[in-house]
């Protein structure tokens, strides 16, 4: 009957797929509610792999239908491929896959003026994916967006194109001296796309607030993190939507009053991929050995990721901002190892303590991390699923955590594995 969140509460990339994989063992609905294929989520099941990029993670269990939401923008190549490839695997994508008429659509020419953009930006660039995600939200913010359900209306899908591609033309040509499209060629290639994804359009809002009358268990799942949210992460170096919980909300057309709980995922320590500031950043041989144990390279773009200690500060917001109930503690079994652990607890700014995070990117920047140590652990923690079987230092690790946040830990995660997790409390 629950209806429960998930939402990365870091830069991304917390294992927010795997908790989700491991929850729709009781859901019979998985929705994705903002992002597109930014995202990067890795399922692993025994000895196979899969990086979900669009469809919900949930889509790896039979009978759960996964719904992509009005919130999320979809490049249709990109979910095709997605489809075929899980297809190729034996995994059925069929009408247990739908997306939402109203999700918005990347256009070949977003993709142009997002990489545009960055390359213009230089050292000021943001290290995007690449995707087109920017531009696509700033069409649909500007009411010129083009909707998936636009697609099953031929005549106004090239109304909206041409009047797209004559605005994108002249950008690109003045602004960044680059080739124009052509709206008969995308109109072609999108038909294309429509023959194949039509089977997969639906009315997500209907089906969803239906399924939640009738008791169902529904799990929302986040992409990006709290701190890539449009409006309360490290602007301008975020995302382009509403990663938080509140972005499940609208992203999907469920009423506030029908969220049951809210689960920040937390890995162990802290990563990020692209620029901008990150206060606990380990430029040393520590970052390193992090990056190379954890495996930090990015899902979508094989970029590898910054690594370091685990900040309080940002966990603080990430539990203000979303009202997380409870929080999933991911990769514990990667600080194995280490003779001592840091964790942030404050920063220092010109002199003075913050314990809260600055809104002004200039302030957070050079910001010093302020840490407390711990003692680590020798033994192995990894794939162990009862928590007095932890090590004590890896058990006062958590508790610290806890204390810090003034959130408690539902689920620790000690492995890639599906079953690897310790489980404290079900949410279904
Ligand atoms: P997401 O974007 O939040 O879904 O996270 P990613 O899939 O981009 O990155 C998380 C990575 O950590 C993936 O390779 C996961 O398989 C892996 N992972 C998740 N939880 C654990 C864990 O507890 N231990 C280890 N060792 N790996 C984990
Ligand atoms: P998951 O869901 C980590 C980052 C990019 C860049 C910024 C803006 O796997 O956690 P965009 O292409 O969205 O305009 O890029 O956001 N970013 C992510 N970082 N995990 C992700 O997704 C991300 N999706 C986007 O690296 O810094
Ligand atoms: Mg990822």
């Amino acid at each position: 009957m629950p209806v429960v969140i998930v939402v990365g509460a870091q830069w991304g990339d917390e294992g927010k797929g795997k908790v989700v994989d491991y929850l729709t063992k009781k859901a019979e609905i998985v929705a994705r509610f903002q992002g597109g294929h930014n995202a990067g989520h890795t399922v692993v099941i025994k000895d196979k792999k899969y990086v979900l990029h669009l469809i919900p993670s949930g889509i790896l269990h039979k009978g759960t239908t996964c719904i992509i939401g009005n919130g999320v923008v979809v490049e249709p190549s990109a979910l095709i491929g997605e489809i075929e490839g899980l297809r190729a695997k034996g995994i059925p994508v069929k009408k247990n896959l739908l997306v939402s008429k109203n999700a918005h659509l990347i256009m070949p020419y977003h993709i142009a003026l997002d990489k545009a953009c960055e390359t213009s930006k230089g050292k000021k660039s943001i290290g995007t994916t690449g995707r087109g995600i920017g531009p696509t939200y700033v069409d649909k913010m500007a009411r010129s967006g083009i909707r998936v359900g636009d697609l099953l209306t031929p005549e106004l899908f090239m109304e909206k194109l041409q009047a797209n591609v004559r605005h994108v033309n002249v950008l690109l040509k003045n602004l960044y001296n680059q080739k124009g499209f052509s709206a008969k060629k995308i109109f072609d290639e999108y038909a294309g796309y429509t023959r194949k994804l039509s089977v997969h359009i639906a009315d997500t809002d209907l089906i969803i607030n239906r399924a939640i009358a009738a008791g169902k268990n529904v799990l929302l799942e986040g992409a990006q993190g709290t701190l890539l949210d449009i409006d309360h992460g490290t602007y301008p170096f975020v995302t382009s939507s509403s990663a938080v919980a509140g972005g499940a909300c609208t992203g999907l057309g469920i009423g506030p009053t029908k969220i049951s709980k809210v689960l920040g995922i937390v890995k162990a320590y802290t990563t990020r991929v692209g620029s901008g500031p990150f206060p606990t950043e380990l430029h040393d041989a520590t970052g390193e050995l992090i990056r190379e144990k954890g495996g930090e390279f990015g899902a979508t773009t094989g970029r590898p990721r910054r690594c370091g200690w685990l900040d309080t500060v940002i966990l603080k917001h990430a539990a203000m901002i979303n009202g997380l109930s409870g929080m999933v503690i991911t990769k514990l079994d990667i600080l194995d190892g280490f003779s001592t652990i840091k964790i942030c607890t404050g920063y220092r700014y010109r002199g003075k303590l913050l314990t809260e995070m600055p809104k002004e990117l200039g302030i957070f920047e050079n910001c010093i991390p302020v840490y407390e140590e711990m003692a680590g652990w020798q033994g192995s923690t990894a794939g162990i699923s009862s928590f007095s079987k932890l090590p004590k230092e890896a058990r006062a690790y958590i508790k610290r955590i806890e204390e810090l946040v003034g959130v408690r830990a539902d689920i620790i995660s000690t492995g890639q594995k599906r079953d690897e997790l310790i489980t404290l409390r079900e949410h279904f």
